[in-house]
């Protein structure tokens, strides 16, 4: 699938850009501040439907306007036209149109087309809390299968409900209904542990191979997924949330459940976020962007769109060398502010951007 053009109506510094993007890599640069990384940023709530620099959807409608329009027009693989717009307001409820028809259901539009992100924020994936790697885990998953999303999104509902209660007075608390939550939530955790381990055991198998390509065999990754209930049944997960329950209300909080997972990342058997060096973790994070394009490559059965933002300038040169020819076979949009030896490069459109203004640079 390819994404032939974007078009922006009041979006961050934008207020009217239309961009016809290349089926290969798309090289946008500029000064700092110019408005790069908000096109990359465009394109991935137009799949994704959020932002995934910000959690507020509407710090991204340009300052003093009301709303903003992402149209995207794409190609899919089955060669069909495709066009999709996301509507943000300050007033109105997001929407999330398709061929101009609003989308009841977001479960059922993200996936249509699918994108993999590699920016400075990518390498909380590895550095930061928990929160992010469960993140990076669930948006792949999502992409994957409306069914993971849709029971996801019932686990979490349950859980505030359970929360909730736990905050009530112990004597309010009503421990039939906390039996009936406990029930619910077993059946989405039995179902999510098992996506979540059938994935990370993918990402492990490309994994493997890309990290030791990238570092001439000198490394080896292995990702561990972390979590209390790996192969329970039913049965015993709904013990060990039972076995929980006093020291929940005592608590007033869940404290086992799937929002606890995590995942650890070990380069030649030490964790990386840890031990290993800058470089070690900006490689282990490559390669598990790298592993993330190949699954769903194999799942979909088409390319995802590649989104690198600014890596350039935090990986070393045999690593961009690496990187550059994987991505020859992907759509791809590349921001950097310096595009001085990278001329030369094939199958490569430049794009110039100053101000909110993009510019298609004609080879001559
Ligand atoms: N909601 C917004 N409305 C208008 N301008 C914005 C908004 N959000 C960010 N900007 C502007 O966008 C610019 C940053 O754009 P960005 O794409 O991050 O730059 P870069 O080219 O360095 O990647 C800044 O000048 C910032 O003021
Ligand atoms: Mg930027």
């Amino acid at each position: 699938m390819i994404i032939t053009n974007v078009k922006l109506v009041n979006f961050r510094n934008y207020e009217n850009a239309e961009i016809e993007l290349s089926k290969n890599i798309n090289l946008f640069f500029g000064k700092n501040g110019s408005g790069k990384t908000n096109i990359l940023e465009s394109i991935y709530v137009s799949s994704i439907t959020k932002s995934y620099r910000t959690n507020k959807d509407i710090e991204v409608i340009k300052f003093n306007k009301d709303f903003t329009n992402i149209f995207v027009d794409y190609v899919d693989k089955r060669n069909n036209k495709k066009k999709t717009q996301i509507y943000i307001s300050n007033i109105n409820k997001k929407v999330v149109k398709e061929d101009e028809i609003a989308v009841k259901k977001l479960s059922n539009y993200i996936g249509n087309y699918n994108i993999v992100v590699f920016s400075p924020e990518s390498l909380d994936i590895i550095k930061g809390s928990p929160k992010n790697r469960r993140k990076f885990i669930d948006i792949l998953l999502s992409q994957l299968s409306k069914q993971y999303l849709i029971k996801l999104q019932e686990y979490n509902k349950l859980l505030l409900l359970k929360n909730a209660t736990l905050r009530l007075e112990k004597s309010k608390i009503d421990i039939n209904y906390l039996d009936v939550i406990d029930e619910k939530l077993t059946e989405y955790i039995k179902y999510i542990v098992n996506e979540r381990k059938l994935i990370i055991n993918k990402i492990q198998k490309y994994a493997e191979i890309i990290q030791k390509e990238l570092t001439n065999d000198l490394e080896e990754i292995k990702i561990k997924y972390q979590t209390d209930f790996l192969d329970l049944n039913k049965e015993e997960i709904l013990k060990l949330l039972k076995k929980q329950r006093e020291q929940d209300i005592f608590k007033k909080s869940s404290s086992k459940g799937i929002q606890r997972d995590d995942i650890l990342i070990y380069i030649n058997d030490l964790e990386v976020n840890i031990y290993g060096s800058q470089g070690q973790n900006r490689t282990a994070l490559l390669t598990l962007k790298l592993s993330e394009l190949e699954i769903i490559k194999e799942e979909k059965e088409e390319n995802p769109i590649l989104l690198l933002d600014d890596v350039l300038s935090e990986l070393d040169k045999s690593r961009i060398q690496y990187l550059l020819k994987y991505i020859t076979n992907y759509q791809t949009v590349i921001t950097t502010t310096e595009k001085e030896g990278l001329e030369e490069l094939e199958n490569v459109t430049f794009f110039k951007v100053s101000k909110g203004k993009v510019e298609k640079i004609k080879k001559e």
